[in-house]
């Protein structure tokens, strides 16, 4: 039968019961490969990149070469005139004079002024893809060159290129507590330090884009997103239409990061193109536009001040960040002084985060927006200040950890933090003590040092919340179907979920099929992000798996002639409590057999109130320094997260693995290079010379340790975010690691051989 039989199923809440947390899981927190795990590996699985549709033409967007332009003339005469080219649409076209905005920064869908390179000038649509972009490249654009300003450093100087007719800042926000001269002059032990990260592309394996079609007034979108209900409301607002003519699927995903939050020009333009043609268009960006036009996260310049008693307490934060954006409002500083504000116990704290426009790709939200840039420069401090004040950076971290946000109003406890056990338990099983041991007592006089360094973190988010309703329907043969609006975004989303479902039902997870990612089709979410799909989704499906048991209890209530509160679900049948003879089989249950299915609608309850959800992390690494050549191995990665309750075992550590890697990119490998002297271009816009972490720079050991703490004030699953927190210590870690190795500190990324061997060079001769 499709029931697990015999194991023990979750008693049933009564209506208007919240359910409380499970005592017990036999689904719920086993590692169990995803169940789409063959769709993946085999390549069957539909992406929205893989769509083709009969009739379809290609799309291509010609985009401005220059860093900063006026558009001054656009002739499109060459482009229309071979064969096969069905549309070219310009800035000159009517139709095409739609609003487009970066939050409150109003522009068009093919501006008059390019502000970044990469910007939209001119679209066409061909019946192939080759015929498009020669269409595109046969377009002829008459630009007014303008000075740029590439180097969010420069911005503000007064003879910068202005990016915007009122300057090049955006904003700058403050935060203040206590009093940082006071608690500079409590402290033992003052260090201030500068620290640079370096801003990475979003260039995610599947490249962004959609196929737009139309059938009569209702307009179809297969998008690459991370969140259908995100795109279709916003294509919805721009071309004038009611939302229940936009209906936008995404049911496979291939890599977003933060990326495919938000929605793009080209889903607009692909929607022109196909109203044009009456055909289906497919417009997926060519690599080198997504390294221009998709995103990335911000540079970041930063100086942190600290002060620290020899007892290890902190006793003031002063942080400055300079950020930027690129050319429009993008969240050029969102969250950088999170950590800095909530991480570490600390009475007097002040930051203060200057946003800048530049003429470069506007930022999207990557992965931790802030946060990582944050840590590199808290961490390393604390490592600081750990050895001026002669004590272990594990032990520092451990005189200072909070139990409640001291960066919220009100100060709200957490409803659970393990960060003490990450710190703790991470240092035990990383073997912490006897590694510094060993590299503090190395021989000076090879050429190959090893290191070990640590760091902690938290995440802002990671809570989830309301809104989110499913549906989950169980058919007359016990199976079931469960329909849910969000996106899987590659971290396992619908296989928790078929779990969760299976959990509570007593149902084996394969008799769950799960329908997903469709506005037309599937109920709402907000989309996947900030770690909180599954803290959102979680107690959603659970709460609708909780409705289908009750409606069977009252079916089998009346057919049993029995008071519903003397039944019990078990699984594969419903027996009496004070009768155990009387029982029936749930697929007899005649009311099932004769409706056909069972619907229970779930909706995601509120989060506490007055407290806060945060899931903390901590992670240890060790390194080799090649001396000689500047080169850094990183030899083993441990990451403890505290996350809650673990959901899947094999998803867990699925994103500590690729937490880690995209912070090790962070740490040694990954930096936009733009052209800022001569021509303001991305001089690295392709997989060769941007280089994002491979297999050759990652260890083989990374190992995840969950720190497992159900929350159950969190919600009714007990779980927390992961996917965020797991890659924000992790380049701090790295860059402690390598002072540990070679006692140099490394405040700006990429820790690069070329870097390195210049640092190491310069050691030498400082002798
Ligand atoms: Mo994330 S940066 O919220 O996808």
């Amino acid at each position: 039968m499709y029931y697990t039989e015999g194991l023990p199923v979750p008693e049933t809440p009564s209506p208007g019961e919240t359910p409380g947390p499970w005592e017990r899981t036999d689904v719920v927190g086993k590692p169990r490969p995803r169940v789409d795990a063959y769709e993946r590996v085999s390549g069957t699985a539909v992406y929205p990149s893989d769509i083709v549709l009969p009739r379809m033409l290609y799309g291509a967007i010609l985009r401005c070469p220059h860093p900063h332009a006026q558009v001054k003339k656009v002739d499109t005469t060459a482009a229309e005139a071979p064969p096969r080219v069905r549309a070219v649409i310009g800035p000159g076209d009517p139709k095409t004079d739609l609003p487009w905005s970066f939050r409150d920064v109003k522009t068009t869908l093919f501006p008059k002024t390019c502000r970044f390179e990469g910007e939209p000038v001119a679209a066409v649509a061909a019946e192939t893809l080759y015929q498009a972009w020669d269409a595109a490249g046969a377009v002829r654009v008459d630009y007014k060159v303008l000075p740029h300003v590439s180097d969010e450093r420069r911005a503000l100087e007064k003879d910068a290129p202005k990016v915007h007719e009122n300057g090049n800042k955006l904003k700058t926000d403050t935060y203040s507590r206590g009093d940082v001269e006071k608690g500079f002059f409590e402290a033992d032990v003052v260090l201030e330090q500068h620290y640079r990260t370096e801003a990475e592309v979003h260039t995610p394996l599947e490249l962004h884009g959609c196929v737009a079609n139309w059938d009569g007034d209702v307009l179809t979108i297969w998008e690459s997103t991370q969140g259908v209900y995100a795109v279709q409301s916003r294509v919805a607002e721009v071309l004038g239409l009611p939302l229940s003519k936009v209906r936008v699927i995404g049911h496979y995903m291939g890599g977003g990061f933060g990326s495919k939050l938000q929605t793009s020009r080209y889903s607009i333009v692909a929607a022109l193109l196909a109203k044009k043609t009456g055909r289906p268009v497919k417009s997926f960006l060519p690599r080198e536009a997504t390294f221009l036009a998709m995103g990335n996260r911000p540079p970041s310049n930063m100086t942190l001040k600290a002060g620290v008693k020899k007892d290890g307490t902190l006793t003031a934060l002063s942080f400055t960040c300079l950020g930027t954006g690129g050319a429009y409002p993008a969240g050029g500083t969102s969250l950088v002084d999170w950590q800095i504000r909530d991480l570490y116990l600390c009475p007097h704290v002040r930051t203060e985060c200057t946003d800048v426009y530049i003429n470069a790709g506007p930022a999207r939200p990557f992965r931790a927006p802030g946060h990582p840039q944050c840590s590199w420069a808290l961490e390393q401090m604390l490592d600081a200040l750990a050895e001026a004040i002669g004590m272990d950076p594990v032990a520092l971290r451990l005189k200072n950890v909070p139990d409640y946000s001291q960066g919220r109003e009100g100060n709200p406890p957490y409803t659970t933090t393990g960060l003490k056990q990450c710190f703790k338990e991470g240092a035990r099983r990383f073997g912490w003590e006897k590694a510094r041991r060993k590299t503090a007592g190395q021989e000076k006089k090879g050429h190959l040092r090893r290191g070990v360094g640590m760091a902690g973190s938290v995440w802002f988010v990671g809570g989830g919340g309301p809104p989110s309703t499913v549906i989950l329907k169980l058919f007359s043969d016990g199976s079931a179907n469960l329909n849910m609006g969000a996106s899987d975004i590659g971290t396992g989303t619908k296989t928790v979920m078929a779990m969760v479902a299976a959990e509570e039902l007593g149902l084996r997870p394969e008799m769950i099929r799960i329908e997903h990612a469709d506005t037309g089709t599937t109920q709402y979410a907000t989309p996947s992000g900030g770690s909180k799909t599954v803290p959102t989704e979680a107690p959603t499906v659970r709460d609708a798996a909780v409705q289908v048991k009750r409606r069977l209890l009252q079916m089998a209530a009346e057919e049993m002639d029995l008071p519903v509160e003397d039944l019990r679900y078990t699984g594969d049948d419903i027996v009496s409590r004070s009768r155990p003879d009387r029982r029936i089989r749930i697929v007899d249950i005649s009311g099932l057999k004769r409706q056909g299915v069972v619907v229970g609608v779930g909706h995601r309850g509120p989060n506490p109130e007055k407290k806060t959800v945060n899931p903390f992390c901590a992670q240890f690494c060790e390194v080799e320094v090649n001396t000689r050549t500047g080169e850094l191995r990183i030899l083993r990665f441990l990451s403890t997260n505290e996350s809650g309750r673990v959901m899947n075992r094999l998803t867990f550590d699925s994103q500590v693995i690729g937490g880690v890697t995209m912070g090790i990119g962070l740490a040694a490998t990954e930096m936009r290079i733009l052209d800022a002297n001569r021509t303001g271009k991305m001089v690295n816009r392709n997989w060769h010379d941007y280089k994002l972490p491979t297999s050759l720079d990652v260890p083989a050991d990374i190992v995840g340790v969950p720190i497992e703490m159900p929350d159950a004030e969190a919600n009714i699953s007990g779980a927390k975010g992961l996917g965020e927190p797991v890659t924000i210590p992790t380049a701090a870690a790295v860059a402690n690691a390598v002072y540990d190795a070679v006692g140099i500190r490394i405040t700006e990324s990429p820790i690069n051989p070329l870097k390195l061997s210049s640092l190491l060079e310069q050691q030498k001769k400082e002798g």
